[in-house]
């Protein structure tokens, strides 16, 4: 993999959040064959759809390395990412799968495996400046797909937008800093269990992601469908 931009990756022993850096010591004691360390970014360079994630699942992307590898919101995630054209679809949940993403990239809000999958706002906040890196250093970069509130409201903010106004809602869509914002709830398995989230959902985002990757401007599916649509300039 080639090497991230500056200021897009924190190092392997980023010491900004005590509290995550304190419990990747104790993952690294315990869990020794694991990657616990930031989970870089995972994609193509030239992205124009930059998709960001909560945080590394214990288990899963702070095993492998590899941002929603080996967790259960990576087998909804890939699959989207392949069906509408974003990867050559070898995702086998392995960190040498043979994957490539094309012209899409993965980040997560939070880069640290967070304590109960759960991040605190000032880790948050204080990641937010890889997050920003990470959109700086992406050239062609036109859409970015939020995953859950947490990385929406941290994207809005990383883009100078204010959360009150530019609200997160399932099928969102704003125009912030020269980008397009749209988010989807997040592909946990809680919310694909529970129903909040069903495929064909997921799916739907996808799709608007795509053709306004693509340049199509249009609503096409029609509103009925995507009955939250929220727009705002600046
Ligand atoms: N794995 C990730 O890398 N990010 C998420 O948000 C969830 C699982």
């Amino acid at each position: 993999m080639s090497e991230p931009i500056a200021g897009s990756q924190p190092p392997y022993f980023c010491r900004r959040c005590p509290r995550l850096f304190g419990f990747l010591e104790e993952c690294r004691d315990r869990l020794p064959r694991h990657f616990n360390g930031p989970v870089p970014s995972f994609g193509d360079r030239d992205a124009a759809l930059l998709v960001v994630g909560l945080a590394p699942g214990l288990n899963g992307a702070n095993k492998t390395g590899r941002p929603f590898t080996g967790d259960a919101a990576g087998d909804l995630l890939y699959p989207a990412l392949a069906k509408f054209g974003f990867s050559n679809d070898r995702f086998d949940a392995r960190i040498d799968d043979g994957l490539a993403l094309r012209r899409a990239m993965i980040t997560n809000a939070v880069r640290c495996v967070p304590p109960q999958n759960k991040p605190i706002g000032a880790e948050v906040n204080t990641c937010r400046d890889f997050l920003i890196g990470q959109i700086a250093a992406l050239p062609h970069l036109k859409v970015l797909l939020c995953l859950g509130k947490i990385a929406h409201d941290s994207v809005v903010r990383g883009l100078g937008g204010k959360v009150a106004r530019e609200k997160f809602a399932h099928g969102s869509e704003y125009e912030l800093g020269g980008y397009t914002v749209l988010s989807s709830y997040h592909c946990s398995r809680y919310n694909t269990n529970t129903g909040r989230l069903t495929e064909a959902m997921f799916f739907e985002v996808f799709a608007r992601a795509r053709d306004l990757v693509e340049g199509q401007p249009s609503f096409c599916a029609a509103a009925h469908v995507r009955p939250r649509v929220l727009r705002r300039r600046r």
